[in-house]
C-alpha cells in the first residue's frame, strides 16, 4: 500500500485526488495548499496542512505527488526527497535541464523513487496512432503530425508569467513533444520551431516545433490557443495509406479515425486533368468514385488511470518506470532546443 500526500492542491492536485480514489494500492492520507480555500473539499478523512514543511514532517505518507506551480518543483524535491519521500512529480518536471540535473542528484542521494506524471502517452489517440505505427499499418511514415487548437486565448493563473514557468510550451508542449518523440523508435536529427504570443503579452500561446529524422520521417507538432477553429487531431502519411484521428475535445465520444488507402497511384505522367472549381488541376482534383477506400484504425483502449497501474506496478517491482528520468530529461533537452531555434530562427541539431 502506497501511503499518499499532495502538495499543491490545486485543479491538479484535484484530478490526483479523484485518480487515487479508484486505485485501491493507493492511500491518500494528506493533502497541502498554502491557501487555505483550496482545502475546504479535502476527502473525508484525509488530513489537510497549510505548509509542505509541516506535511513533511507530520502525515504518515511515504510518497508525495507534488502538483505545484512550476517554478518551485525543484525547492518542493528537494524537501521532499530530504524527508525521505518517494516523489511522483508533475509535469513539466524542471523549467530547464539543469534544474532536472539537481533533482536527479537530491533524489538519488536521497535514495528515494522519483517519476514524472506524463499520463498523456495513455491518450486514445495517442496511443490508437503509435499503434498505426507500430503494426506498418501505413507502409513507411513520412510525416506525424500532432494538432491542437483552442479558442480561449487567454491564459489563467501563473500560466501567465513567463517567471512562475508559465506559456504553452511548458504547459501542453511537454505533453506533445513527449508523445512524440516516444511515438517512434527512432529520435530526430533536428528541430525547427517557431514560437508566438499572439494575445498573451508575455508568454508563448502558439508554437509549431518540426523535427527532421534521419529516416526520411518529419513530425510536426502545431498548437495554437487563439485558434477560433478548435480541433484536436493526429495525421500519420505512409507510403501504403494516410492516417487520420480526430481526438477534438468534446463533453463525449471524442475520437474518430480511419486509414485511407488508394487502389492505384497514378498510372502515367500527365496525369489525367480534372476541371475544378480552382481551375484545371492533374494533381488535386477530386478522387474518381471508388479510389479510395477506408479502413478502420487498430481498436486500442487507454485511460489516463494507467499511468497509476504502471506507477504501482513499477513501485511493487513488477516493471520499470514506464516514465524514466532519462526520458524526462531528453524532453527537457529538446524543450531548450525548441526553444533555442525559435529564437534564433534556426534548425537546432540534436
Ligand atoms: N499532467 C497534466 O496533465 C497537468 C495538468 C495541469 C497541470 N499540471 C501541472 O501541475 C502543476 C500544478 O498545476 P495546476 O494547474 O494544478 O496549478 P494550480 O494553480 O491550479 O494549483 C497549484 C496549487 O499549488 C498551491 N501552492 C503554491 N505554492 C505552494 C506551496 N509552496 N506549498 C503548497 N501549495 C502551494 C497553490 O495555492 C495552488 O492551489 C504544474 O506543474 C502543472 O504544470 C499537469
Amino acid at each position: 500500500m502506497i501511503k499518499m500526500g499532495i502538495i499543491g492542491f490545486g485543479f491538479m492536485g484535484h484530478e490526483h485526488a479523484n485518480m487515487l480514489a479508484t486505485l485501491p494500492e493507493i492511500a491518500l492520507r494528506a493533502v497541502c495548499d498554502v491557501v487555505p480555500d483550496q482545502l475546504v473539499d479535502a476527502p473525508e478523512g484525509v488530513e489537510t496542512y497549510l505548509s509542505a514543511d509541516e506535511l513533511l514532517a507530520k502525515a504518515d505518507v511515504d510518497t508525495v505527488i507534488l502538483s505545484i506551480p512550476n517554478d518551485i518543483h525543484l525547492e518542493m524535491v528537494e524537501k521532499a526527497a530530504k524527508a525521505g519521500k518517494n516523489i511522483l512529480l508533475e509535469k513539466p518536471a524542471a523549467m530547464n535541464v539543469d534544474q532536472f540535473d539537481k533533482m536527479v542528484e537530491i533524489v538519488k542521494s536521497a535514495g528515494v523513487h522519483m517519476t514524472v506524471h506524463q499520463q498523456r502517452r495513455w491518450d486514445v489517440d495517442y496511443a490508437t496512432m503509435k499503434e498505426v505505427l507500430a503494426q506498418g499499418l501505413v507502409g513507411k511514415p513520412y510525416l506525424v503530425k500532432s494538432q491542437l487548437y483552442g479558442f480561449n486565448g487567454n491564459m489563467h493563473d501563473w500560466h501567465i508569467y513567463p517567471e512562475k514557468g508559465g506559456g504553452m510550451l511548458y504547459d501542453w508542449g511537454v505533453h506533445l513533444i513527449d508523445q512524440i518523440i516516444w511515438m517512434t523508435d527512432e529520435r530526430p536529427v533536428s528541430v525547427y520551431a517557431d514560437m508566438k504570443n499572439v494575445i498573451n503579452a508575455n508568454v508563448d500561446d502558439y508554437f509549431k516545433i518540426i523535427f527532421e529524422y534521419a529516416s526520411g520521417l518529419t513530425a510536426e507538432i502545431e498548437l495554437g490557443t487563439y485558434y477560433l477553429t478548435p480541433k484536436r487531431a493526429w495525421f500519420i502519411g505512409g507510403t501504403t495509406g494516410s492516417a487520420v484521428i480526430d481526438g477534438t475535445f468534446r463533453a463525449q465520444g471524442n475520437t474518430e479515425g480511419q486509414i485511407v488507402r488508394t487502389r492505384h497511384l497514378l498510372e502515367s505522367v500527365p496525369g489525367r486533368l480534372t476541371m475544378t472549381s480552382a481551375g484545371p488541376t492533374r494533381s488535386f482534383g477530386e478522387p474518381e468514385p471508388g479510389l479510395l477506400y477506408t479502413e478502420p484504425l487498430p481498436d486500442v483502449h487507454t485511460v489516463h488511470r494507467d499511468f497509476f497501474v504502471h506507477y504501482i506496478a513499477a513501485r511493487e517491482g513488477r516493471e520499470p518506470d514506464a516514465v524514466t528520468l532519462e526520458q524526462v530529461r531528453y524532453i527537457l533537452t529538446v524543450m531548450e532546443a525548441v526553444r533555442q531555434s525559435a529564437a534564433t530562427h534556426q534548425a537546432v541539431q540534436l
